[in-house]
């Protein structure tokens, strides 16, 4: 039997795929994400890490979450330095959320009531990402809004976990704690189906984003949503 680590990775890999092919995606990885469609990104980042942060330490004890909590990985406080350097004070004002972002946080809500041990799985999907995919967009970024782009530069401090060896760090961290949970086999099953969930939700919120972001249409892929 694989483990939870295991069958998380192979189980979202194509979605992954699609994640990083996507319109969205693919254009802020080249750059071409203008700083008013970035700063509608990180809005809708914010509103998302705002329900999954609170509802993390809130179940920080339970086992399938305490393994990989680690404060060192909130990006709450980051993201909301970056609108600031980015659109200003009263970007929580001022920007909207993404549709899609809303209805992430709300999920994450209801998760964190009916099931938390399910939020195990956007912890993994939006931690993991960041401290991977994350790293590379930090320079693209930079250069793209014209920022300085150094340690823990201003306007990308949603990318900064600290220097390669810290980042590395608490990317072994996470991938060993996920190794330590052992998790039923009904638990397992919910934990990878609330995963291809996040990435759906993540798939819908770059659709959102794209079109806000005048890029190219093209048909709209079946996104998977975890089951209520
Ligand atoms: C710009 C687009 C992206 C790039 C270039 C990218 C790249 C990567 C890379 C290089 C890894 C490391 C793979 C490994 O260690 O074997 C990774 C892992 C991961 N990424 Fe992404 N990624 C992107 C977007 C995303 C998005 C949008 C999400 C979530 C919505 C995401 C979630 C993850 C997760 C959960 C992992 C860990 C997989 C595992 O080892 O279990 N990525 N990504």
């Amino acid at each position: 039997m694989s483990s939870l680590a295991a069958r998380l990775k192979a189980e979202t890999a194509d979605m992954h795929r699609q994640a990083e092919r996507g319109r969205f995606m693919a254009a802020l990885l080249r750059g071409e994400v203008d700083r008013v469609g970035y700063c509608t990104y990180l809005r809708s980042l914010h509103v998302l890490y705002g329900a999954l942060e609170p509802a993390l330490v809130r179940h920080g004890a339970h086992p399938l979450i305490q393994p990989v909590l680690d404060p060192a990985l909130a990006r709450g406080d980051a993201l909301a330095a970056d609108l600031c350097t980015l659109h200003g004070e009263s970007w929580a004002d001022e920007l909207a959320p993404q549709p899609a972002a809303l209805r992430y946080a709300e999920r994450l809500e209801r998760v964190s009531g009916a099931n938390p041990g399910r939020l195990l799985a956007h912890a993994y999907v939006r931690y993991l990402g960041d401290l991977s995919g994350g790293q590379v967009l930090r320079r693209i970024v930079a250069q793209a809004m014209g920022l300085p782009g150094g340690a823990g530069a201003p306007g990308t401090r949603f990318y900064w976990f600290g220097d390669a060896a810290r980042t590395r760090e608490l990317t072994l961290a996470f991938r060993s704690g996920l190794e330590a949970i052992d998790p039923d086999a009904t638990q397992a099953d919910e934990i990878v189906d609330e995963a291809l969930g996040a990435f759906g939700l993540h798939q819908c919120l770059f659709e959102e984003l794209s079109g806000v972001c005048g890029l190219a249409e093209r048909p709209h892929a079946a996104a998977h949503t975890a089951a209520d």
